[in-house]
């Protein structure tokens, strides 16, 4: 009989998740055997996370039965709602809600809800320094999942609530590589200016996770994880470094970057806003010390870019 318990792991083929299943497989006598939860459990990923030892089942977040039934029986839960596939805060609400209540319901022993800070607890919504944005948020993608996690609270769910940080992978997949100017230099262009940014490897926000379920004890805690804390500037470096082109570091003022104009680009100018004008407390709780106690693999940004830079688009 395989007495090992079963941790529930929402967007498993994603980044996140995929991260902790792949963790959770690659320790057979760990205790834990994974369940990856997606909506088609017919998909290349779906089917290579299977290869790898995990049940895979069908769920949605935005219909709750589904989840529920995708958490029955489950020591274990990672929840983690999905905001850039719909560019709404209440939807990812809703999607949150889902999640907890069928912790809630299944009874798991053992949440993890993958959130960030409500920036409206640090920034008022009639200060004016940053926009008002969908008439009651500042950084929607940060707010919607700090509001959430009261759901967890509320509903008693033994919760762990995980702060993330900036994934590098947003350096190949989210159009932040660096990029040629009117100069033919290559760039990147953040508007931190000369603040430190928590940083990450994707892969190890799972790691660190499965570092979690080993632990009960962090049951009602809120834990950041990061791999290094790097400014503009340093992350330009590393980059030249890797690629072997010069890389510089465009810091321009949040209000021009919020201009740009891509879908989410308000959003981001106030997200680096806010990692900028709380660079204290954003990057306080993300320890590197203990990141790496939950997750010995932890990865700094060169480790990270030694194993990646072939993928980074030099646009
Ligand atoms: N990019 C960053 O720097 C960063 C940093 C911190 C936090 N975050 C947050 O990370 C979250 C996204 O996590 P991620 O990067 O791990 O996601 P991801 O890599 O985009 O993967 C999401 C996976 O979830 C599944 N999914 C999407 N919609 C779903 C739904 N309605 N029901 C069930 N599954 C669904 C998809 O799998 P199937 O198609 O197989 O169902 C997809 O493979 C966002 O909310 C974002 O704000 C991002």
């Amino acid at each position: 009989m395989n007495d090992s318990k079963i941790i529930a792991v929402v967007g498993a083929t994603g980044a996140q998740g995929g991260g902790l299943v792949r963790a959770i497989c690659a320790d057979p006598k760990g205790g834990f055997r994974a369940r990856a939860v997606t909506r088609n459990v017919n998909s290349d990923k779906a089917r290579a996370l299977a290869a790898l030892g995990a049940e895979v089942v069908a769920a949605d977040v935005d219909d709750a039965n589904s989840v529920a039934r995708a958490f029955e029986g489950a020591y274990g839960a990672f929840c983690v709602t999905f905001y850039w596939d719909h560019f709404s805060p209440e939807r990812e609400s809703a999607q949150a809600a889902a999640l907890a209540r069928a912790a809630q319901t299944a009874g798991v022993r053992h949440a993890i809800w993958s959130t960030l800070e409500d920036t409206r607890k640090f920034v008022a919504l009639s200060d004016d320094r940053m926009p008002t944005l969908m008439g009651k948020y500042k950084v929607p993608h940060f707010d919607a999942k700090g509001e959430s996690d009261q759901v967890f609270t509320d509903l008693g769910v033994p919760v762990t609530f995980l702060l993330t940080s900036f994934y590098w992978e947003n350096f190949i997949y989210f159009g932040m590589g660096p990029k040629k100017g009117p100069d033919g230099k290559y760039a990147i262009t953040l508007p931190m200016g000369d603040q430190p940014l928590p940083s990450i490897a994707a892969e190890d926000i799972g790691r660190c996770a499965y570092g979690i379920f080993q632990r009960p004890d962090r049951i009602g805690k809120r834990l950041g994880i990061a791999g290094e804390h790097l400014t503009g500037s340093q992350m330009a470096a590393a980059l030249s470094k890797a690629l072997g082109v010069d890389v510089g570091y465009n810091a321009v003022a949040p209000e021009v970057y919020r201009g740009f104009g891509f879908p989410g680009a308000e959003d981001l100018g106030n997200m680096f806003q806010f990692n900028r004008d709380f660079a204290a407390e954003f990057g306080e709780p993300r320890n590197i010390a203990a990141s790496r106690e939950l997750n010995p693999k932890l990865q700094n940004f060169a480790q990270w870019l030694a194993e990646n830079k072939s993928r980074i688009p030099l646009e």
